[in-house]
């Protein structure tokens, strides 16, 4: 299991359409050998057709694929060295979990002996050793995802594909599992490439992280540059929550912009080279409260909610409402304090689109 090969993934101008429907338009996409990327967007942007393609389940219309360095674009599935991991698991119900992982290797006509090692192995990665015999329905949801994974390691995959693969597992358990699965994935240094429509499974277990939308790329980059720098209004609100305020940029210079808020002006960080509307991103935890006398905008607090290590607050502004987050939890403010609400001009974000 310690030999597993690892390989990059590159899509070039690749397009997919189904008759009349275009899933992919010219995307340009690569993944770094050991990385996990994730593929995050609502539904119906074309996610599970990336994985696909990457699979050789689907045939690109146009462009070219690489795995590895080799030109894939015309391999099937067969030819390629990848492995898929699904939403519904899909164990055999009859068979032993111990039969179920060596299964793909069994059907390659590894020795009997060989497949039952290599799965015994695969169970121990997962954390299931002692678990062979038993059947899948006698696992819990989070042990039959383990076992999917582990079938699908035991392949040694040059990369790892997983399409939205706890979202059949409570809450908790989704958390625990995505754990396991970015510990397996960075300890075996395999390349993954993961699909959720959910923002904070991806922000976890990701190095980098696709954001698609209509068929394309809308932003790629780390956890910490999505929510640092979108670079449009569907990004900030995609990524994180944020306050998106209205504003106009009345001047920029090399990396900073005037802008007016209220009829106040402000300095913010900018490197673009827009004038007139904009939005100012403001982040939950950036903004702080202050008592009315103090400087910032004014404001009333209409909502707040006590959540132990943290109080949500939803302020009616001039700019409209905002959602605050404060760590201070002692003195809350109360529904109807008058309040002034401060924030950090270099941790706003401006974004034109
Ligand atoms: N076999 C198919 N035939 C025709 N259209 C398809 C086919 N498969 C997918 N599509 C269309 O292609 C687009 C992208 O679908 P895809 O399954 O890649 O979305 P997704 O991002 O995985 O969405 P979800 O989050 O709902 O799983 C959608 O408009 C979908 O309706
Ligand atoms: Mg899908």
């Amino acid at each position: 299991m310690t030999n597993t090969t690892i390989g990059s993934v590159r899509f070039d101008n690749v397009v997919k359409k189904y008759g009349a429907v275009t899933a992919l338009k010219k995307l340009d996409l690569s993944v770094e050998p050991g990385k996990l990327v994730t593929l995050l967007g609502p539904s119906g942007c074309g996610k599970t057709t990336t994985l696909r393609l990457i699979a050789g389940l689907e045939m690109a219309t146009e462009g070219s694929i690489h795995i590895g360095g080799e030109d894939v674009t015309h391999l099937t599935a067969t030819y390629r060295k990848v492995s898929m991991v699904f939403q519904s698991y899909a164990l055999f119900p009859h068979m032993t979990v111990r039969e179920n992982v060596a299964y793909g290797l069994t059907v390659k006509s590894v020795p009997k002996a060989e497949a039952a090692e290599k799965a015994e192995n695969g169970l121990e990665l997962v954390g299931l050793k002692g678990f062979g015999d038993r059947l899948p329905s006698e696992l819990s949801g989070g042990q039959q995802q383990r076992v999917a994974v582990a079938r699908a390691i035991v392949l040694e995959p040059e990369v790892l594909l997983l399409d939205e693969p706890l979202s059949n597992l409570d809450a908790k358990l989704r958390r625990h599992v995505r754990e396991e699965i970015r510990q397996i994935q960075q300890r075996l240094g395999l390349t993954a490439v993961y699909v959720t429509h959910d923002q904070e499974e991806a922000m976890a277990v990701s190095d980098n992280i696709i954001v698609m939308r209509n068929a394309e790329i809308a932003q790629q980059g780390s956890p910490h540059d999505l929510y640092e720098k979108p670079n449009s209004e569907f990004i900030a609100d995609f990524i994180g929550d944020a306050n998106l305020a209205p504003c106009e940029i009345s001047n920029y210079a090399k990396d900073e912009a005037t802008i007016v808020l209220n009829d106040k002006k402000l300095k913010v960080p900018y490197a673009g080279t827009h004038k007139g509307a904009a939005k100012l991103v403001l982040r939950p935890h950036h903004l702080k409260l202050a008592e009315p006398s103090e400087p910032g905008f004014e404001g009333e607090i209409t909502y707040a909610a006590y959540l132990g290590k943290e109080i949500q607050y939803t302020v009616d502004t001039e700019m409209g409402e905002l959602f605050v987050v404060s760590s201070v939890v002692s003195n809350p403010f109360a529904i109807g304090n008058r309040v002034s609400v401060q924030w950090d001009n270099a941790h706003t974000r401006l974004v034109t689109s």
